[in-house]
């Protein structure tokens, strides 16, 4: 099915008004296939997944590729198939349900696993990278289906090799590989141990203080329009460190500061541009609260965050969310 001239505003989860040249759907490789065939669709192509972080800052020139259809989930001992557009937090949670670990401390995360593989979207000490075995990918340039492993990847903190190459491959499928529930519990980061509590560290349970602790910090995904965090958390040199700077060292020289307590020591949490705003519980999130915020307000908001952090910190923070 083809849209021209869409409005896509409600196809991400920014919910800042969007028009696309077109936007496609389509459910099978046959239909892929014949789609980025047609000569007569506007170029680039793009996928769209979740659209949970993404900011679509001018009408987007090419054609939107959306997946249609149910999205099938196969276990095979630990071996799980899944169709890239399946929703992350529904893959979590029956790969919990079933007693196997690993996508518990990913719960709550918006968006689809194909986006999470891009992106390598992490969270509570895990990252989606870490269980990928191999994806099956469709080049545009080529017409050729690929199979390609972790490697292959590149997988860094929020970047991967598709990142890199955003408008080249449709990620089909992937096979993921979790650990069985007797494996050992991630419960390193921040406060997960304690919001744990006593209970005995099942992945359901975990899952359970996950959920719990992302809801504290960030905004309803269902109610706030929003992208999750914004920037990504600067790696510094060890000359760029001031006394009272929270970090955590990444053992190569660098060190992770929080984008968050940047942002907060700039006293910008509540700030706002037109409809924008910085969310108070978590200032590393931009929200669009009263759906009334336009892509200009969100750009405007990030140049002052970049530019408030910069004059004092000496620090260029970079987004973590897709502009186009
Ligand atoms: N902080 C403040 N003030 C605040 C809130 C936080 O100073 O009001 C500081 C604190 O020092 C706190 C630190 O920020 O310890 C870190 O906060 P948090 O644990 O919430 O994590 P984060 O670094 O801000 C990252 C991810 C999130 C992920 C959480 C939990 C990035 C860019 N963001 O946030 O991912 O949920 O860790 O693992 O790495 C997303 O990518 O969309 C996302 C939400």
């Amino acid at each position: 099915m083809i849209e021209y001239d869409a409005d896509i505003t409600s196809l991400t989860t920014f919910r800042v008004p969007a028009t696309a040249a077109a936007v496609v759907r389509w459910s099978n490789l046959d239909e892929l296939r014949a789609v980025t065939a047609d000569e007569s669709l506007p170029r680039p192509f793009k996928v769209l997944g979740g659209g949970s972080n993404l900011l679509f800052t001018a009408k987007f020139s090419g054609t939107l590729l959306v997946r249609s259809g149910a999205a099938s989930i196969q276990r095979n001992e630990s071996d799980w198939t899944i169709d890239a557009h399946c929703e992350l937090d529904a893959l979590c949670e029956q790969v919990a349900a079933a007693g196997w670990r690993g996508a518990e401390n990913l719960s709550g995360i918006p968006g689809t696993l194909g986006g999470a593989l891009v992106q390598n979207a992490g969270a509570y000490g895990a990252e989606t990278g870490d269980f990928l075995v191999s994806a099956r990918l469709y080049d545009l340039q080529s017409g050729e289906l690929l199979t390609v492993d972790r490697q292959w990847m590149r997988y860094a903190y929020r970047s991967s090799r598709l990142k890199e190459e955003p408008e080249r491959y449709v990620i089909i499928d992937a096979l993921m590989r979790f650990l069985p529930a007797e494996a050992p519990a991630n419960l390193a980061y921040g406060h997960l141990h304690s919001e744990l509590g006593d209970r005995e560290a099942t992945p359901m349970a975990v899952r359970e203080a996950v959920l719990k602790m992302r809801n504290s910090k960030l905004p309803d995904p269902m109610s706030v329009g929003s992208a999750g965090s914004f920037f990504r958390n600067p790696e510094v040199e060890a000359e760029m460190l001031q006394a009272e700077m929270p970090r955590y060292d990444l053992g190569n020289g660098f060190f992770k500061v929080p984008a968050a307590w940047l942002i907060d020591q700039c006293g910008l949490k509540g700030a706002s541009v037109g409809g924008a705003s910085v969310w108070v519980n978590q200032p590393l999130v931009i929200v669009n609260a009263a759906g009334s915020a336009t892509a200009a307000d969100v750009v405007a908001l990030e140049q002052k965050i970049i530019s408030a952090v910069e004059a004092k910190f000496s620090i260029i923070l970079t987004p973590e969310v897709e502009h186009l």
